[in-house]
């Protein structure tokens, strides 16, 4: 019987483009799906999905003048062409923004309200009295309780990186509309994670299956949860909120992280209503498939808690096992806007344009654990260059030409048996480390054959055999055993190297289709003629590609759209990025300017001056200001005398030409028209605060 695996990597959120951090997981995941789609009797699904829900993308798409709807439809057309150029093969990549996963939602929801599972509560939070929202943590800023560093967001500093809760901020704000937040009450629907202790306890350890489901690092983790006692989770938000409404339960939603894990059975449900798979089959609770969820350290919580106690009360098998990722530095540090290194899946493509030599480096830094790993930028020129151009492909760059042109592409079995016997025992132990996701070693190992063929190569001089008509044999001998090498390194990296490998098992070695494992086992008889594989990457590539996102960073990117990057990185904290531009100003700020209503009793011409009028305001002081403003082009004076309008009145006063401007009147301005001067509505008189 085949054993059938179906595999997820976690559902990036539709707010922002996919990056270098973001593509960790996502190699690390296709590299193993492909390993196992190699195996054979097999079945492997690899599923994910855009996570479309919550109140940034709602935000977003509202600044952007878009329905969410929009938004999220543009974004997923962007990642899954990313996902694809770095050949990342999903079977199915969805949206959590659909009919399939609404339905499973309500139902799971429905399921463990009936399980005793859920609970009400009434809770207080803050809310914005302007925009008419409840604010969550993120969207309320203020000063640091501790440092006293402004604009930090209402869970942790990112100055000292103390944690608190956002009624301890200091003159908190809301990040959207600026207004102070108010306390207000309201009714939440909770998962009693309490409730789910016991289960969770012989979950984790292994106790209800063969094969522990999480990494000994994530297992030590999850006693520390279990010591500091398990709290009940907040499934619901208010209106407005971008998701699904709660059945029976108007104007109140799910969490976006409630119906986001659901996303992986929505997608696989939409899969098989494509393919006419069995989903009950990979689902039910006594489903003898395999679940494999790949994710980044920083969301264990949701999935090995929430996730397989949700599953288990509303009637769903649990993840056989949930492999965790570190995060991602570049150049050992923190991705950073500042130094080019925030770098997007795209602009890697349009600057360096393959996509396998970040895998190879990804799958050379990989070891299966939760560790950190580092992209140095050097080095990553350094080992594609050195490993898969100066070794890999090194191979067949010197010795396939002999074959094509001397022997007619034929290949005879040779005196290097032994060399590739021991590549074949070798291959076990490299299956294993895939298996393992111990990249690093498996690439290790191949790249070790890669040096004892080549060491052959070198010392048999094939150049030199080739001159003299009395070593054919040897020649011959030589090059088949390199070609036979170079069929067995190809077959053990194909997982990595997918693109590449196809056109060797295609164009070189004849295949009519990819390599599976067992082919190691069937040594090819003849060759093709070879073509140029792979160039070498030049470091310039790789410092224009930090220039260009230095200057993205300051030509395209709006304040919103930093912050809500930072904010995404910072939910799921797979990069930090670095937070150096203002994208608000506080309402501190903005209170220090004093705005008012002045009425302009006297307007006039300015000789020599082009643009200027002379204008006298009151503003309710005994004293008049006088003010130069830049309106000549669009008011005749007269027509302004008696009328209201706004002036700024504490900006310090400006020397001119013409005498001292005490002052700004406020106009608005575009490429299509203006200034047009601003007047307050009936009722305002000249004095009177702007806040
Ligand atoms: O942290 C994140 O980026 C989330 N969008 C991951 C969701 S994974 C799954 F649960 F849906
Ligand atoms: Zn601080």
């Amino acid at each position: 019987m085949s054993r059938k695996i179906l595999v997820t990597s976690a559902l990036p959120y539709a707010n922002g483009s996919i990056h270098l951090g973001h593509l960790v997981e996502y190699i690390q995941t296709d590299i193993w799906v492909r390993f196992q789609k190699m195996q054979k009797d097999t079945i492997v699904y690899y599923v994910c999905a855009d996570d479309t829900h919550g109140t940034p993308i709602m935000l977003r798409a509202e600044k952007e003048g878009i329905t969410p709807e929009a938004l999220i439809d543009a974004v997923h057309k962007e990642h899954a062409s990313d996902f694809k150029d770095f050949l990342v093969e999903f079977d199915n990549y969805y949206s959590t923004n659909s009919e399939e996963n609404r339905a499973l939602s309500c139902e799971i929801y429905q399921k463990l309200k009936v399980n005793g599972k859920i609970a009400t509560k009434t809770i207080e939070q803050f809310y914005d009295p302007v925009k008419n929202m409840f604010l969550p943590d993120r969207f309320i800023k203020g000063e640091c309780p501790k440092c006293h560093a402004k604009d930090q967001y209402g869970d942790a500093c990112e100055v000292c990186g103390a944690t608190y809760n956002p009624t301890e901020l200091i003159n908190a704000y809301s990040a959207v509309s600026g207004a102070a937040p108010v306390r207000k009450e309201t009714e939440h629907f909770f998962f009693e994670l309490g409730k789910c202790e016991k289960f969770l306890k012989d979950w984790t350890t292994g106790n209800l299956t063969d094969i522990p489901p999480l990494q000994p690092e994530a297992a030590n983790k999850m006693q520390e949860w279990f010591a500091s006692g398990l709290n009940d989770w907040d499934i619901s938000r208010d209106a407005p909120y971008f998701g699904f409404e709660i059945p029976d339960a108007p104007g109140k939603y799910f969490y976006v992280w409630l119906d986001a894990p659901i996303g992986y059975m929505a997608s696989f449900k939409k899969l098989c209503e494509m393919q006419g798979l069995d989903f009950d089959e990979y689902w039910a609770k006594d489903s003898k498939a395999e679940l494999y969820h790949f994710i980044g350290k920083d969301i264990l919580y949701f999935h090995a808690l929430f996730w397989p106690a949700t599953l288990e009360y509303s009637g769903y098998r649990t993840p056989t096992q949930i492999f965790a990722h570190g995060f991602l530095t570049v150049n050992g540090e923190k991705m950073s806007k500042s130094r080019g290194t925030f770098i997007t899946a795209r602009s890697y493509l349009d600057h360096i344009k393959n996509p396998e030599y970040l895998r190879y480096y990804y799958a050379a830094k990989l070891n299966g654990s939760m560790e950190d790993i580092d992209l140095n930028l050097e080095d990553f020129v350094a080992r594609v260059n050195s490993d898969l151009v100066g070794k890999y492909i090194n191979i067949a760059s010197r010795t396939a030409g002999f074959i094509t042109k001397q022997f007619g592409g034929e290949l005879r079995w040779d005196s290097m048996k032994p060399l590739i016997d021991g590549a074949l025992a070798q291959g076990l132990l490299i299956e294993e480390s895939y298996r393992d996701r111990n990249y690093s070693k498996a690439l290790r190992d191949i790249m070790e054959i890669a040096d004892r063929i080549n060491g052959e190569i070198a010392a048999k001089e094939p150049w030199n055999l080739a001159k003299d008509e009395n070593k054919k044999a040897a020649l011959h001998d030589i090059c088949s055993a390199a070609m036979h090498g170079f069929y067995v390194v190809s077959i053990l990296l194909q997982p990595v190297l997918p693109a590449l490998v196809c056109r060797v098992a295609r164009d070189l070695f004849g295949m009519k289709r990819d390599f599976q494992w067992d082919d190691l086992g069937v040594l090819p008889t003849s060759i093709n003629a070879y073509q140029h594989l792979i160039t070498r990457i030049d470091t310039k590539q790789i410092e224009a590609m930090t220039e260009a996102n230095k200057e993205n960073l300051q030509a395209t990117a709006t304040p919103q759209q930093h912050s809500e990057q930072r904010h995404a990185v910072h939910q799921q904290n797979e990069v930090h990025a670095e937070a150096t531009e203002a994208e608000y100003i506080s309402i501190d700020d903005f209170t220090k300017v004093d705005l008012r209503i002045a009425k302009i009793i006297n307007a006039e011409h300015v000789e020599g001056a082009d643009k200027l009028l002379k204008l006298t305001l009151d503003i309710g002081e005994e004293k008049p200001r006088q003010v130069f403003a830049g309106i000549k082009s669009a008011y005749d004076p007269e027509t302004l005398k008696g009328r209201l309008t706004v002036m700024v009145a504490n900006l310090v006063p400006r020397k001119m030409k013409f005498g001292m401007s005490e002052g700004m009147v406020l106009a608005a301005s575009d490429e299509q028209g203006g200034p047009f001067i601003l007047s307050p509505d009936s009722g305002a008189q000249p004095g009177m605060r702007v806040k």
